[in-house]
């Protein structure tokens, strides 16, 4: 196993957090540091690998923190071309079909569940797809049933990202 502080990529694991909700292995979580969006890329594809149908991942960051390029890493690891993967903040929602259906949800521009719900985009809760969602604040509940991962990305200099993974 990575036990050896170096969790994914060249992304070096500060802390360690285990919980026992999605069927990955341990060392995919915790408190990593990135030094380029390539290695945050790499983690999110390190996750993607471990995803299931069904799973759901809640991207947490301010503006350009690298919820997007965390997806794309996902998206990777799910089996999707990374060039597929563009910004979901216009669409809304964006669908990839990998090993399983991954659909990536950006809410950044609804302001309410009500409008999430009236715009069709908690449906794919009811799908066999694995959920993305960057700036998910707005629905954190929809999705209890399902196992998610939470990732929480703090940029910590122009190109340093702090990034903790854990189940929720
Ligand atoms: N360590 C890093 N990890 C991720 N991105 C990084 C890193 N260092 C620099 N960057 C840059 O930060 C930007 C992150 O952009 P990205 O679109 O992924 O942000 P976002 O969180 O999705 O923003 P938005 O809220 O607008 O959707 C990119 O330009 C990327 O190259
Ligand atoms: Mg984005």
């Amino acid at each position: 196993m990575l036990d050896d502080g170096r969790g994914a990529g060249t992304a070096r694991r500060v802390s360690v957090e285990q919980r026992d909700v999605i069927n990955a292995p341990r060392d995919v979580f915790g408190s990593f540091e990135t030094g380029s969006a390539q290695e945050t890329r790499d983690l999110g594809e390190r996750l993607g690998g471990l995803l299931r149908a069904r799973d759901v991942v809640l991207l947490f960051g301010e503006l350009g923190a690298g919820k997007t390029v965390f997806a794309k890493g996902i998206a990777s690891g799910v089996g999707i071309a990374v060039e597929q993967v563009t910004s979901p903040s216009f669409t809304l929602m964006n669908v990839h079909e990998g090993r399983v259906r991954m659909t990536h949800l950006d809410l950044y521009r609804i302001e309410t569940f009500a409008q999430a719900e009236q715009a069709g985009l908690l449906d794919v809760f009811n799908t066999d797809a694995i959920v993305v969602v960057e700036w998910p604040e707005k629905i954190v509940d929809v999705c209890r049933a399902r196992a998610r991962v939470e990732v929480r990305i703090y940029v910590v200099g122009p190109n340093e990202r702090r990034i903790l993974i854990s189940e929720i």
